[in-house]
C-alpha cells in the first residue's frame, strides 16, 4: 500500500455519507455518523489533524418527491430537516467540525466551478437520450419518479438506484418497465438534450486508484468489476427546478443530478470549517488540492505521479449502498477538477432490527429521538453501533441484544473496573496512592495502544473498541488476581503498587474508549481528578502518572433490567401495529428506509460470497422420510428417519409444532449429509434436513431423483 500508517504529517479529512434532508431519523441511519465520529476522534488521538466534516444533501428526488407529499416547496422542507439532523448529531456526540448543507452558497458556487472545470478541460458532452415521461401530467420523470425493474439483477429498482438488490446506480432511462410514481401509468419517453461526465476518461486513472484505496474490503473490491468493464458516462443534468443550475451556456432549464453536487459538499463543508477557524489551524486546500495532479493529465494518471503524489487524507464513511459513487463517480469527479483522491472509503454494513429491516412507514423503527427520551445515554447506542459486528457487516439490533451488550461489556467490565479501582482508591488513598506503574501493567497498557493504533489503520472501530475494553477486562482480572482488600493490612507497599496499577489502567481505559464512548470516557475522565478534555489527550497520556487526588466516583453504566426490555418491547410492537391497522403508508420514506426496508420482511443477502469449491463442501442430497416421531419432553424436536440411499439416518429436526409428523413419512426432503453429529435432548442427530422460513417449510425436489441423489 502506497501510503504511510496514520499518524501522518498532514491534515485528515474524515466525512460521513450527507443524510437526504427528507424524514426522521432513526438509529439504523446513525450507525454511519456515530461510525464517522469515532474514526475522526480516533484519528485525532492518534496525532492525526482532523476535521470531520458532513452535510445535509438537499436536492434531488428523495427531496422533491417527499416534498411534494407533504405539500411543501422542497427548500422548506429541506431546511427544516437540516435543522433538526444539525440538533440530533451532537445529541449522540456526533459533532462535526462542520455541519452544512448542499444548498448553500459555498457548495453552489463550489459545484459549479467543479463543473466549469470539467468543461474546460473536455470531460463534458452533450448527448440526446430518451427520458421518462408521464404522459397523463405531461412532465418528465427524474429519477425517483419512476419505478420498475432493474436491467442487471432484476430486483425492484427506482429511478437512478437498484435500492433492494445490487445496489447499482442507474442511468437515466435504463430502468426497465417504467412506471410513474406521480399516477401509476406506464412511463413514455422523450427525448431530451443532456450533459454527460465522460467517466471513459478516467478508467486507467480509477485502476489504479482502486489499487491504492484502503477501507473497507467491499470497498475495495466490488467496484473492480465496474471499473474492468466499460464505464457508462454520467449523466449529470436533470429536467428539474430544484437543484443546483447547470452552469453552461444556454442550458437554463437543466439543474445538476444530486450526486454531483451532493459529495462536492465534503469539501465546501471543510471550506467553511476554514473559513470559521483560519487557514492556519485547518487549511482545506492541503487536504483537497494540495499536490494534486493537475487536470487534465490522464495520460500518466495510473502510473507513479499519482502514487508519488502527495495527495489528501481523506477517508469517506458511507453505507453500502452508495460504495459505487464514492470509488468510481467521485474520484473521477475530483481528478477531472485537479483535486485529490480519497485515501480510504469505510463502507458499513446495514442495520436490522430484531432481524428485520427497518421501515418507517410501518412504523417499525427505533427512532432516534425515542431513544433518548427514553433516557438512554447516547454512548450506550454509539457503542452497540460501533462494535457489534466488522463495520461492513450487517448489524442486527434488538433491545435484548442491545441490553446484552451494554450489561455485560459496559457495566460488567468497564463500568465495574473503574468503580471498583476508584472506589477503592478513594476510600483508601483519597486518589493515587505512591507508586509506579508495574511492568506488567506497564506493558499490557502499551500492548492496548498498539492494539488501538493497528486498529484505526485497518479502518476496525470494532478492535479499537476492544482494545479499550479488553483492557478493562484485564484490570478485573488484575484486581482479583491479587486482592489488594487482602494486602492493606499485611502488605501496604504491595497494596499501593496494586491500586495505583488499577488506576493507571483505568485511565487508559478512559483515554482509549473515548472516540467511541465520548460522554462516558469524560465522566470518567473527571472521576480520576485529570484536568480538562480527555478528548485532548493524546495516547500518551495512557502511561502518564495519573491525579494523586480523587474523591469517590459513581457507577458509569446502569443496568439495564429485564422488565425494561419487555417494555421496550410491547411499545415497539405497539407502534407497528398502530400503523398497520391505520394502513398509515402516508408517513414521507427516507432513501435509507426503503434500501433497507422491504415489504416481504426478506433478510438482506450476506456480502462475503463462498467460492464454488465452498458450496461443493457440503454434501447435499436427496432423502426420504421413513419414520418422523415427537422427542418426548421437547418443545420443538422430532426424530426422524431418513433414507439417504446409501443408509438410514437418524435426524433430529425442530419441526414438531410446524408440521404433522405422522403424514411425513414417504415425502422427499433435502439433507446436508456431511453436517457433524451432535445430540440434541439426548438424541443423536445425523444430518440437517433443509427447511425455509419461520414454518420450516420442509424443501422438496419436483423430479423423481431417488433418495441418496446428489444436489449441486
Ligand atoms: N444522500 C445520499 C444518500 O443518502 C448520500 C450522499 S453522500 C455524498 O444516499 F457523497 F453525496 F455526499
Ligand atoms: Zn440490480
Amino acid at each position: 500500500m502506497s501510503h504511510d500508517d496514520f499518524p501522518t504529517e498532514k491534515p485528515a479529512v474524515v466525512t460521513c455519507g450527507l443524510p437526504y434532508a427528507n424524514g426522521d431519523l432513526h438509529i439504523g441511519h446513525l450507525r454511519t455518523y456515530v461510525s464517522g465520529d469515532a474514526y475522526a476522534r480516533s484519528l485525532e488521538k492518534l496525532g492525526q489533524r482532523t476535521a470531520f466534516v458532513s452535510g445535509s444533501d438537499m436536492h434531488g428526488t428523495p427531496v422533491a418527491v417527499n416534498a411534494e407529499e407533504a405539500g411543501v416547496s422542497p427548500e422548506e422542507f429541506a431546511l427544516e430537516h437540516h435543522e433538526k439532523y444539525a440538533e440530533t448529531f451532537p445529541r449522540f456526540n456526533v459533532e462535526f467540525d462542520n455541519y452544512g448543507h448542499t444548498h448553500d452558497e459555498t457548495n453552489t458556487e463550489l459545484t459549479q466551478e467543479f463543473v466549469r472545470s470539467w468543461i474546460d478541460n473536455d470531460h463534458v458532452f452533450e448527448k440526446e437520450i430518451q427520458v421518462a415521461w408521464d404522459p397523463e401530467a405531461d412532465t418528465p420523470l427524474p429519477d425517483r419518479y419512476v419505478e420498475g425493474t432493474c436491467p442487471y439483477c432484476g430486483a425492484k429498482a427506482r429511478g437512478d438506484e437498484c435500492d433492494e438488490g445490487c445496489q447499482r446506480h442507474l442511468e437515466p432511462g435504463e430502468i426497465e418497465d417504467p412506471r410513474s410514481t406521480l399516477t401509476g401509468n406506464p412511463a413514455e419517453y422523450r427525448a431530451r438534450e443532456h450533459e454527460f461526465l465522460r467517466l471513459s476518461d478516467f478508467q486507467e486513472y480509477l485502476a489504479g486508484f482502486i489499487d491504492r484505496l484502503e477501507g473497507t474490503s467491499n470497498a475495495r473490491n466490488q467496484p473492480r468489476e465496474w471499473i474492468e468493464g466499460e464505464l457508462q458516462d454520467l449523466c449529470i443534468t436533470r429536467d428539474m427546478d430544484w437543484g443546483i443550475d447547470y452552469p453552461g451556456e444556454g442550458k437554463e432549464d437543466l439543474v445538476l443530478y444530486v450526486w454531483v453536487d451532493a459529495p462536492i459538499e465534503y469539501v465546501a463543508s471543510t471550506k467553511q470549517y476554514t473559513e470559521r477557524v483560519g487557514e492556519d489551524v485547518f487549511d482545506w486546500e492541503e487536504v483537497w488540492k494540495d499536490g494534486a495532479p493537475e487536470a487534465g493529465s490522464e495520460g500518466d494518471a495510473d502510473d507513479e505521479t499519482w502514487e508519488a503524489a502527495d495527495t489528501g487524507e481523506i477517508v469517506h464513511v458511507v453505507g453500502r449502498d452508495i460504495i459505487q459513487h464514492h470509488t468510481v463517480f467521485w474520484p473521477s469527479m475530483l481528478r477531472g477538477a485537479g483535486y485529490n483522491e480519497p485515501r480510504a472509503v469505510m463502507a458499513s454494513g446495514f442495520v436490522n432490527l430484531d432481524g428485520q429491516a427497518f421501515s418507517t412507514s410501518r412504523n417499525r423503527a427505533v427512532w432516534a429521538d425515542d431513544y433518548l427520551d427514553e433516557g438512554f445515554h447516547p454512548d450506550l447506542v454509539r457503542y452497540y453501533l460501533t462494535t457489534t459486528g466488522g463495520f461492513q457487516q450487517d448489524v442486527d439490533f434488538s433491545w435484548e441484544k442491545f441490553q446484552e451488550r451494554v450489561n455485560g461489556e459496559l457495566v460488567g467490565t468497564l463500568g465495574n473496573f473503574a468503580y471498583r479501582s476508584l472506589l477503592f482508591a478513594a476510600r483508601n488513598y483519597e486518589g493515587t496512592p505512591e507508586a509506579d506503574a508495574s511492568d506488567e501493567v506497564a506493558e499490557r497498557i502499551e500492548e492496548a495502544v498498539a492494539d488501538f493504533e493497528a486498529a484505526v489503520n485497518d479502518y476496525s472501530l470494532k478492535e479499537a473498541g476492544e482494545a479499550a475494553v479488553s483492557l478493562a477486562g484485564f484490570g478485573n482480572e488484575y484486581i482479583q488476581r491479587n486482592e489488594p482488600w487482602n494486602l492493606t493490612d499485611d502488605d501496604p507497599d504491595r497494596a499501593e503498587q496494586v491500586i495505583y496499577d488499577c488506576v493507571q489502567l483505568a485511565k487508559a481505559v478512559a483515554v482509549l474508549s473515548a472516540p467511541i464512548l465520548p460522554g462516558k470516557a469524560q465522566r470518567l475522565w473527571e472521576q480520576l481528578g485529570e484536568e480538562g478534555s480527555v478528548h485532548d489527550a493524546a495516547l500518551d497520556a495512557c502511561l502518564e502518572p495519573p491525579a494523586d487526588e480523587f474523591g469517590e466516583p459513581d457507577e458509569l453504566f446502569e443496568k439495564i433490567a429485564d422488565e425494561r426490555v419487555e417494555e421496550l418491547n410491547e411499545k415497539l410492537q405497539e407502534r407497528v401495529e398502530a400503523a398497520t391497522e391505520d394502513g398509515d403508508e402516508g408517513t414521507a420514506e427516507t432513501e435509507e428506509d426503503e434500501s433497507m426496508s422491504d415489504d416481504t420482511d426478506i433478510e438482506p443477502i450476506d456480502e462475503d460470497r463462498i467460492s464454488f469449491e465452498e458450496f461443493q463442501d457440503l454434501d447435499v442430497r436427496v432423502g426420504e422420510i421413513e419414520v418422523a416421531e415427537p422427542i418426548e419432553g421437547a418443545d420443538d424436536l422430532a426424530r426422524l428417519e431418513v433414507d439417504i440411499g446409501v443408509e438410514t439416518r437418524q435426524i433430529v429436526a425442530g419441526i414438531k409444532q410446524l408440521h404433522d409428523l405422522e403424514k411425513l413419512p414417504g415425502t422427499k426432503v433435502v439433507v446436508v449429509a456431511n453436517l457433524e453429529q451432535a445430540e440434541l435432548f439426548g438424541v443423536e442427530s445425523n444430518g440437517m434436513v433443509l427447511a425455509a422460513g419461520e414454518d420450516a417449510d420442509l424443501l422438496t425436489t419436483h423430479g423423481d431423483s431417488g433418495p441418496g441423489t446428489k444436489v449441486k
